[in-house]
């Protein structure tokens, strides 16, 4: 690894370049060989949810048209591919009878990624929950996670003997408190109270699953995968200050604390009169027993004023649905999980951004911004791993356009474009730079710095 007199950046030679993905946001098949919807289905159809007023039943495609996707993943030389697993697609009614043909999909879908000398990297849950366990109380019940470890347990005793890494849950954040505090994605709900319960059931749900993961497959590496929205205070007052670490609490230790066995932040609980009933005795160690990889999804940061809101400077870099552009942050943050908490295996498993997509060249997206925005990210990646940062691999989001759940098909993250009407698929100028980055196992730095179109 080495920053050369042409500014060029190399990373490790067992660096890991991808992309990731998620079933919802692009397989269709809504209603395939006996699956039934999701809360997301639900959702979908409820009026006002969804910006534009679209669903998931079709979206990429992506099942119908896999061999071509996994073709073009191996033709920009991506070496390991992440994507998720539909619940209801695998076990129908949430619970119970495991539906071979759910499974059938996944098991070709892993065997075109190795023949194509890809490694898959599964995740078992990214949002879409069966929609009968959403009638059955969704996260706010406790079982809910007990369903999800017997899921597990189907998925990885059919798939288990060609997967590495395991990866239980995606974003537990989003899902408490976008599902049930502010009610942007399914189910809906909007009550803090509800959020906590759900923040717990979803840990509790990691932990006893990671337990039948390490039961079945005792080889394969365990992860989760985390979002993460670095805090700074709007100024230096003590009302800014004290908002910001408990936005802090709430957005990024409140997943990273239990996890590592610190329990759930303290300060912040007490403040929002949280007493911790659904803590059952025991719950804190499964939660906490070990992983071996930590996943982080990693987009923007927040400035936050004394009423624990946005402040977003005025002509601030952001990306079309409003987050701030700003790399230096990703840095930051890998040094802190590497300082303050001593992980020894690091993935950058989502970072990416929706951009205007406006400029085409000969035909292609020429997204200038987003080929910008992905290498200077990954510029912080090669500083931070310079500085001893275990990272092992960045996975880009995302590789297609898709569906961005209460935002619908408007966001463009992709960088292959879809096109809906045809399902056909064109790699933007960001894949084929991306392409050759990691052909070259690293890239050239650019003499002036970037500046993103706002
Ligand atoms: C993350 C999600 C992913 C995608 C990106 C933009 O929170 O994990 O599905 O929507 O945001």
């Amino acid at each position: 690894m080495s920053r050369g007199a042409n500014a060029f950046i190399s990373f490790p030679d067992d660096f890991r370049w991808g992309a990731a993905t998620s079933s919802f946001q692009i397989e269709g098949a809504h209603d395939l060989d006996g699956k039934t919807p999701s809360i997301w289905d639900v959702f979908c159809r409820e009026e006002g949810r969804i910006k534009d007023g679209s669903n998931g039943d079709i979206a990429c495609d992506h099942v119908r048209l896999y061999r071509e996707d996994v073709a073009l993943m191996a033709s920009l030389g991506l070496d390991t591919y992440r994507f998720s697993i539909s619940w209801p697609r695998v076990i129908p009614e949430g619970t119970g009878k495991v539906n071979p043909a759910g499974l059938d999909f996944y098991d070709r879908l892993i065997d075109e990624l190795l023949s194509a000398g890809i490694t898959p990297m599964p995740t078992l849950y990214h949002w879409d929950l069966p929609q009968r366990l959403g009638e059955q109380g969704g996260w706010l019940a406790r079982d809910t996670a007990y369903a999800f470890a017997d899921y597990t347990e189907a998925v990885v005793s059919r798939l288990g003997d060609r997967i590495q890494t395991w990866t239980t849950l995606n974003e537990p954040y989003v899902s408490a408190i976008l599902g049930y505090v502010t009610g942007e994605h399914a189910p809906g709900h909007t009550d803090r109270a509800s959020g906590f319960t759900a923040s717990h059931h979803l840990m509790l749900a990691h932990g006893l699953a990671g337990q039948r993961i390490r039961d079945i497959a005792p080889d394969a590496d365990l992860a989760i995968v985390l979002n993460f929205t670095p805090v700074e205070p709007a100024s230096e007052s003590v009302a800014d200050v004290a908002a910001a670490e408990r936005v802090h609490d709430t957005d990024n230790r409140w997943y990273v604390d239990p996890l590592t066995g610190r329990g759930y932040p303290a300060e912040t609980a007490d403040h929002f009169g949280w007493d911790q009933a659904e803590v059952l005795d025991g719950d804190l160690d499964i939660i906490s027993q070990p992983i071996d990889v930590l996943g982080i999804n990693y987009y923007t940061r927040q400035i936050i004023g004394a009423d624990g809101q946005l402040r977003l400077p005025e002509g601030t870099p952001q990306n079309t649905m409003g987050w701030e552009l700003h790399p230096t942050s990703l840095g930051r943050l890998l040094r802190w999980l590497t300082n303050d908490y001593g992980f020894r295996r690091l993935i950058i498993t989502e970072n990416g951004a929706p951009m205007p997509d406006g400029d085409r060249h000969d035909g292609q997206v020429a997204d200038d911004d987003r080929l910008a925005f992905i290498r200077d990210h990954l510029s912080e990646v090669h500083s931070a791993i310079a500085d001893g940062c275990p990272v092992e691999g960045y996975l880009v989001w995302s590789l297609f356009d898709n569906f961005e759940w209460a935002w619908g098909y408007g966001p463009t993250f992709g960088i292959i474009e879809v096109d809906y009407e045809t399902q056909e698929r064109r790699p933007k100028k960001s894949a084929d730079w991306y392409s050759a980055a990691i052909a070259a196992k690293g890239f050239e730095l650019p003499e002036t710095p970037s500046v993103y179109r706002p």
